[in-house]
């Protein structure tokens, strides 16, 4: 039951700038929900007031004993229309990045996290390539004004989640049904992340630091057939799999762009990441062309399948593609009433801790109840509770969990009697 952390390995948690922030700002999520499209009908216009509530955030971080932090930062606050840049945003980051520096907790930086501004967003956003400089654009900007506060970066999280969800799927803005925009957006992304990766790395290397760490954050999720007898499941499986995982990653790590995505001229084969980031919820169980759950298999509240040795099978097989240090950018689970999210942690840091890998980062998705996209409010990832009407924070037992693995660097046998031994997962 015991675990006992490797050397290397520190514990950290994650939050995205929409699903936190809040505010009015003009940006494709706010005007989703504008269009009745949120499912609990919840806004990103209210979320958890981090703007407002920031230090209130990290004096809380810090008092959970926290030390590394995923965060984001919002394009549509920094530059409202084209063109502009809102000094008081950006004066307001630096003070928010200075202050968590001071409490000695380090910041991982997501540049994109799945929000465009509007007028970006009425372009065509990713679907067009000569959109690709303005992303490069608000990247110049970024490493300007907060490369001297951070080091270590995320460019882009989740491509492939971003261009099915809204491209092919058509669930999130602009709510798109086309396979080829989503092939599009696919390699417009992988684009936009080779040229930020040398971007970031040529601007902070001319401002003099040599500790400049990029990477993306790249959803992975395992495909099994849910017969593996049966020949079509197997072939339905691994085609899924290439398609929403297999050729992007390739695509963004080493610039080798192969079918379906579009090979682009000016990117050479290469290394790109720093880092292998990855963000890992579930498994599909796959029948035909769809997403599929296991039956019989625990299930989280929004009906995921909770797999953790996934995590591992798909980290390793793209450690083989490029061997670096790996990041668990994002692992949590849609747990209403905390009454599994203990357990969901330990079995994940239990295979983290008895693999090979070199797994050096785990960040907790996500550190408070949030904007939960499309599920609105409805569904709770955090350590901490929130409480929408008055803004409150209270940290969950899951949150003493996580502080006490801090402190131990592990899970000790007490510790597991305590949190994790009396949990059940619901089927
Ligand atoms: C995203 C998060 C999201 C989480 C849970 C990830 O795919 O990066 O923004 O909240 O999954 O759905």
């Amino acid at each position: 039951m015991e675990i006992k952390f490797k050397d290397q390995l520190s514990l950290g948690v994650a939050s995205a700038a929409t699903q936190i922030e809040g505010g009015n700002c003009e940006h494709n999520w706010n005007d989703w929900y504008t269009r009745g499209n949120i499912k609990d009908h919840s806004s990103p216009v209210r979320a958890t007031d981090h703007y407002h509530l920031w230090k209130e955030d990290a004096d809380l971080m810090a008092l959970m004993k926290i030390k590394h932090y995923r965060m984001g930062v919002e394009w549509a606050r920094i530059c409202p229309n084209e063109g502009e840049v809102d000094e008081e945003v950006i004066a307001h980051y630096r003070e928010e990045l200075q202050y968590l520096k001071e409490q000695g907790i380090t910041v991982l930086l997501t540049i994109h996290h799945f929000t465009n501004p509007m007028w970006f967003e009425r372009k065509g956003a990713f679907t067009q390539k000569e959109n690709i400089r303005y992303f490069l654009d608000f990247v110049k900007l970024i490493v300007n004004v907060f490369g001297g506060l951070v080091a270590e970066y995320i460019t882009i999280n989740e491509p492939n989640v971003y261009a099915t969800n809204s491209y092919y799927f058509g669930e999130w803005p602009p709510g798109e049904k086309s396979l080829s925009q989503a092939v599009s957006v696919m390699s417009n992304m992988a684009i936009c992340h080779i040229k930020a990766y040398q971007m970031i790395h040529s601007m902070r290397e001319s401002m003099g630091y040599q500790d400049t760490k990029v990477s993306f954050a790249n959803h992975v999720r395992v495909f099994d057939p849910q017969n593996p007898r049966n020949p079509w499941h197997c072939i339905c499986a691994k085609l899924l799999d290439w398609f929403f995982q297999g050729a992007i990653t390739e695509a963004i790590s080493t610039g080798d762009f192969k079918w379906p995505l579009k090979r682009s001229k000016d990117i050479s084969h290469g290394e790109y990441l720093d880092f292998i980031a990855i963000n890992y919820y579930t498994r599909s169980t796959v029948s035909g062309f769809g997403d599929g759950v296991k039956q019989d298999a625990p299930k989280n509240d929004l009906g995921w399948e909770i797999y953790p040795e996934g995590l591992i099978r798909c980290t390793a097989h793209i450690y083989q593609l490029l061997k670096r240090p790996i990041y668990i950018t994002e692992n949590g689970t849609c747990d209403n009433q905390d009454a599994f999210r203990s357990k969901y942690i330990y079995e994940h840091l239990k295979v983290i801790s008895e693999s090979n890998l070199p797994i050096t980062r785990y960040y907790h998705w996500c550190y408070c109840d949030n904007f939960e996209w499309v599920e609105g409010e409805s569904a709770r990832f955090g350590l901490v509770h929130v409480n929408y009407e008055t803004q409150e924070r209270t940290i969950k037992t899951s949150g003493r969990f996580f502080t006490r693995m801090i402190e131990e660097s592990g899970i000790s046998e007490e510790l597991y009697r305590e949190y994790v031994e009396p949990l059940k997962y619901h089927y």
